[in-house]
């Protein structure tokens, strides 16, 4: 037995490390105790290091990471939304770019009658985050207390707002470790980080959207289809409705990259247009969801034709305190990228997008950095699309121009171009669904 354990702890931290590091399962009792210990600060980070490279190498079976997450929701609070008019379900991305799909989502779903409480955070990396887009909202704010989350999904039915640190702090602790350990890329550990969250959030059913491809976090469908199980089990055991969808993320979606520029574009799909991909997942989410809270017989795509969503989006983003008639943040200074030949856009490399609005000033590099609101990528082609030398394929928007040259930078061989005639179409948006088996 090693020092750490001999006061009065149930288990040695050293012998959990080594039956993990040996492909042992660990107990019930040994994952409470070293979450409850890590939180106690009983466990050091280094500890924790090896123990989650040991899980990243050697995995885990179905009962670890159900105990696993169940003691991340136990770490923290647990929000109730049972004593709602109406049933509730949400969304989860894994992340992607371009993806502005809880914008309109959320008040679609809303206006069909099931409430969505959505707790998000801001972007790090190449992709962005949903508050991050929200705030570049004149006067909207993320931060509602417990109380009014829960009067505006009562009176509005979506609410969009940070995540307090009530919710799995144990995670959040985790994560920043995973992050500089080379361990987030463990499924166990991605879908108890992800599932304690949504559960410990309280909706009654969840959605979620599991990305594929080279902007995404898993790179290949075989990778995305194991995380889609394994968060889709760990849901239904914890009596959470929950589906999956595997949908490509090997090419932006939609036309925009950026905070503003894609709340302008998801406005344009609730005003009844917008760009079909965009328009074709929020419909495919929202009868995900909708089905999974109970609601049948109703069709999202009336809700987006006949202007109740609109007015739910208007309601949301009024309620916390956002004026949905301002004009949005425009950034001073573009650049138009053209193509170098005649032919067809088969390829245009969602990562390198990602990269690039992120370089110009749409994300940030660190926690604490300040976002640009109307940096990022307009797409004036997708792939499939014929195009002519010197036509525009995509402008680049900034505030501080000297963040050109990098974006180009990350933006060099992201696309192909060939010949016209060669055949092109871009492979289906939805890959999978992936159900309770
Ligand atoms: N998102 C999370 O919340 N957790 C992970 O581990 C990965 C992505």
């Amino acid at each position: 037995m090693g020092f750490d354990g001999w006061v009065s702890e149930s288990f040695d931290t050293v012998d959990i490390i080594r039956a993990k590091r040996d492909r042992q399962q660990l107990s019930s009792e040994q994952i409470a105790w070293t979450i409850d210990a890590y939180a106690r600060g009983v466990i050091a980070d280094e500890q924790m290091s090896a123990l989650a490279m040991a899980i990243l190498l050697n995995g885990m079976d179905r009962r670890e990471i159900s105990d696993w997450t169940a003691a991340m929701i136990a770490s923290g609070e647990r929000m109730d939304f049972s004593g709602l008019s109406r049933p509730t379900a949400d969304k989860h991305s894994t992340g992607g770019v371009g993806d502005k799909i809880t914008l309109p989502l959320a008040p679609l779903v809303a206006a069909c009658g099931v409430a969505v409480p959505q707790l998000s955070g801001r972007g790090l990396g190449h992709t962005g985050g949903t508050l991050d887009k929200l705030e570049s909202v004149p006067g909207w704010r993320a931060d509602l207390s417990s109380a009014e989350m829960v009067r505006q999904l009562e009176e509005v039915g979506a609410v969009i707002c940070a995540a307090g640190s009530g919710l799995a702090p144990a995670d959040k602790r985790l994560y920043a470790l995973r992050d500089v350990t080379g361990t987030v890329e463990a499924i166990p550990l991605i879908a108890s980080s992800i599932m304690s969250k949504k559960i410990a959030e309280g909706t009654g059913a969840l959605v979620l959207d599991v990305k594929v491809g080279s902007g995404a976090f898993m790179k290949d469908a075989e990778q995305a289809g194991e995380l889609a199980r394994t968060m889709v089990a760990l849901g239904t055991d914890a009596g959470v409705r929950t589906v999956a969808l595997l949908t490509d993320m090997s090419t932006p979606l939609g036309l925009t990259a950026g905070n503003a520029l894609e709340v302008r574009e998801s406005v344009e799909v609730l005003a009844g247009g917008g760009p079909d991909d965009v328009v074709e997942l929020t419909l495919a989410l929202a009868r995900e969801m909708l089905a999974a809270a109970g609601v049948e017989d109703v069709d999202p795509a009336d809700a987006l034709a006949d202007g109740r969503a609109m007015d739910a989006w208007r309601a949301m983003i009024s309620a916390q305190g956002g004026d949905p008639d301002a004009t949005l943040p425009v950034a001073r200074e573009s650049q138009v990228v053209t193509a170098g030949a005649d032919g067809v856009l088969s390829r245009l490399d969602a990562l390198q997008v990602g990269v690039a609005a992120w370089r110009l000033g749409a994300g940030r590099a660190r926690k604490e950095d300040p976002v640009q609101a109307g940096a990022g990528v307009v797409l004036h082609a997708k792939p499939g699309d014929t195009v002519s030398a010197g036509q525009p394929l995509m402008t680049l928007h900034t505030d501080t121009p000297e963040r050109f040259a990098r974006a180009l930078e990350a933006l060099d061989g992201g696309w192909d171009i060939a010949p016209s005639g060669a055949s092109s179409a871009p492979g289906p948006l939805v890959i999978e669904r992936v159900a309770a088996g």
